[in-house]
């Protein structure tokens, strides 16, 4: 059976209601759409552990700034539909802002009910740059797994600080799924796939691709025996083209999330950086 598009909560349920008696597995894939090759290994992995698959494909207001690209944020809903298709997923859940959030309610936390995570985990790394983003973030993976009441949902390792503080939100609120963190999708050259990638100019895009080469450098001289993080940085910095500015390049304890000094095995290395007006992030794992 193909894909189906479905906007409408009580739908998506309908369906959840009859596969939960039926026995079976169901897996979830955020995403905000305009699927790409990185999205595709999260609906495959999807498939390989779940019976049923949900991708939900929501441009999420409330985890956008007001200086940010929600307005133009990619928006391809029947070429992700048929992607997913392909894939074998079930149900694309297209839901649009009213259906999430209501009619008459303004998309802030005057009116609405937020999930805001630890502190300690939003006042660092992206959190810093986009105040409120990891509230919208949580908020919107709350309602999704309420909606969907998934066994798995499935996250890219790409957004490192959205997967620990996701993973901490099911810990801290009880949430009965786990969450299933998948590798990053590079494109041959190495530049980690983004659906914010379309954005990028050829110029840009060549400047872009040093920042994963920053990293690659990072690893290597890690690999040669550095590891106190103050020169791994200037390694990194040295590679980085001087179109692309840095807004942090972090090492952080990947298990704990905690900043370290010393790199070791397990350490996340982590780094936004702007090509343009484009901000990436990208990362490694020792
Ligand atoms: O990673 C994303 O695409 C989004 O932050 C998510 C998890 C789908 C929530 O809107």
């Amino acid at each position: 059976m193909s894909t189906v598009i479905i906007n409408n909560i009580n739908d998506v349920r309908k369906n959840v209601i009859d596969w939960k008696k039926s026995g079976l597995k169901i897996g979830l894939v955020p995403t905000m759409g305009a699927l790409h090759n990185g999205h595709a290994s999260l609906i495959k992995k999807a498939k390989e552990m779940c019976d049923k698959v949900v991708v939900s494909v929501f441009v999420n207001p409330i985890q956008f700034g007001p200086n940010e690209d929600y307005d133009k944020y990619p928006r391809t809903l029947e070429k992700d539909r048929e992607l997913c298709d392909k894939l074998g997923a079930d149900i694309v859940f297209a839901p649009t802002p009213k259906e999430m959030y209501g009619e008459n309610k303004k998309l802030s936390n005057t009116d609405l009910t937020f999930v805001c995570p630890p502190y300690n985990l939003v006042d660092c790394l992206c959190g810093k740059s986009r105040p409120g983003h990891f509230d919208g973030v949580a908020t919107v993976v709350l309602k999704l797994f309420n909606i969907v009441t998934p066994d798995y949902a499935f996250f890219g390792q790409k957004d490192a600080q959205q997967l620990f503080i996701l993973k901490n939100m099911v810990k801290d609120l009880n949430l009965n799924l786990t969450i299933i963190s998948c590798p990053i999708v590079r494109e041959d050259d190495g530049l980690a796939l983004s659906s914010r990638n379309t954005y990028l100019s050829p110029d840009e895009r060549k400047s872009a691709l040093t920042i994963s080469k920053a990293l690659k450098q990072i690893e290597l001289s890690y690999k040669q025996g550095i590891t106190d993080t103050n020169i791994l940085f200037d390694a990194a910095i040295s590679v980085l083209d001087k179109n692309i500015e840095p807004e942090y390049i972090e090492f952080r304890n990947f298990e704990t999330f905690e900043k370290v000094t010393e790199a070791k095995q397990n350490t996340l290395v982590a780094i936004a950086a702007r090509a343009g007006k484009t901000r990436l992030i990208d990362n490694i794992i020792l």
